[in-house]
């Protein structure tokens, strides 16, 4: 097996056991919450649970790897690859009870920086919805049996994705950001975890996606799984994506997104 294809393996593997553990953890704390409304307390500490697991799972596997998790940080490595995790990407969905929420888990050679790592492997498992999306650089991506392409066109308008971070000072540019997107887009969703936006254009059930403020973890996992799908990732004029831009689509109508909010 090539090494794209084993750490994809890994990566599913350990995205199955997370996932059921994230879905187990929110089952179990609907009932406490209820009693002590502490549903912030739960989601931080089925995050952090979560992230150790796959940390644990990862450094057993792969001793020599980095790391960087959206609760632990990063430790480096000496293989030169590192895993880049959310270990439950769309927090407020979990919080809320909205299936939307993912673990995201993505293999990347280089320095964990966006702007200069080659992503080699990533999955994104959905557990409220059982769906796992996975990717490797050259082989593809895939819902289960299914290879999935992004859309080429979107003759009727794009069906587009965004989100907003969730520091309010920065709601006005997101918001005017929109109003300049809105007349390329047919409707726009806020699904609200950008691994599953970037797994859906993947898929086609998106035509784009763009959002301002992304962390490395939020876009690792499914920014791979677009590029295999025959799309396009990047951020301002030619940027890679990263904190300041991520833009994902095909390419007609990333280069309609990208034309709309660089004006
Ligand atoms: C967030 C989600 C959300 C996006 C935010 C992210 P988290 O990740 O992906 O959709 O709009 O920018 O921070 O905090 O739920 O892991």
């Amino acid at each position: 097996m090539s090494l794209e294809a084993d750490l994809l393996e890994l990566a599913v593997d350990i995205a199955l056991e997370a996932g059921a553990l994230a879905k187990q953890r929110r089952a179990e704390g609907v009932s406490i919450a209820a009693t002590k409304s502490a549903i912030a307390d739960i989601v931080t500490e089925a995050d952090r649970e979560v992230e150790a697991l796959i940390r644990a799972r990862l450094a057993a596997a792969r001793p020599d790897d980095g790391f960087l998790g959206e609760e632990t940080g990063a430790e480096g490595g000496a293989s030169g690859i590192t895993w880049v995790v959310d270990p439950i990407d769309g927090t407020v969905n979990y919080a809320y009870g909205i299936p939307a929420y993912a673990v995201s888990i993505a293999a990347v050679e280089g320095p964990p920086d966006p702007q200069t790592w080659t992503a080699l492997a990533g999955a994104v498992f959905a557990p409220a919805m059982g769906e796992l999306f996975r990717a490797s650089r050259g082989g593809g991506a895939w819902l289960g049996d299914e290879r999935l392409h992004v859309n080429d066109e979107a003759p009727s308008g794009a069906l587009l994705a965004t989100g907003f971070g969730y520091d309010p000072a920065t709601h006005d540019g997101d918001l005017a950001r929109v109003r300049r997107v809105m007349p390329v887009a047919r409707d726009l969703r806020r699904i609200g975890a950008a691994s599953l936006d970037l797994a859906y254009v993947a898929a086609g059930r998106l035509d784009g996606y763009f959002e301002r403020g992304l962390n490395p973890w939020d876009h690792a996992a499914g920014g791979l799984l677009v590029i295999e799908a025959g799309g396009r990732v990047g951020g301002y004029r030619g940027n890679a994506a990263g904190q300041a831009m991520t833009i994902a689509a095909g390419d007609a109508v990333y280069r309609a997104i990208e034309r709309v909010i660089e004006e």
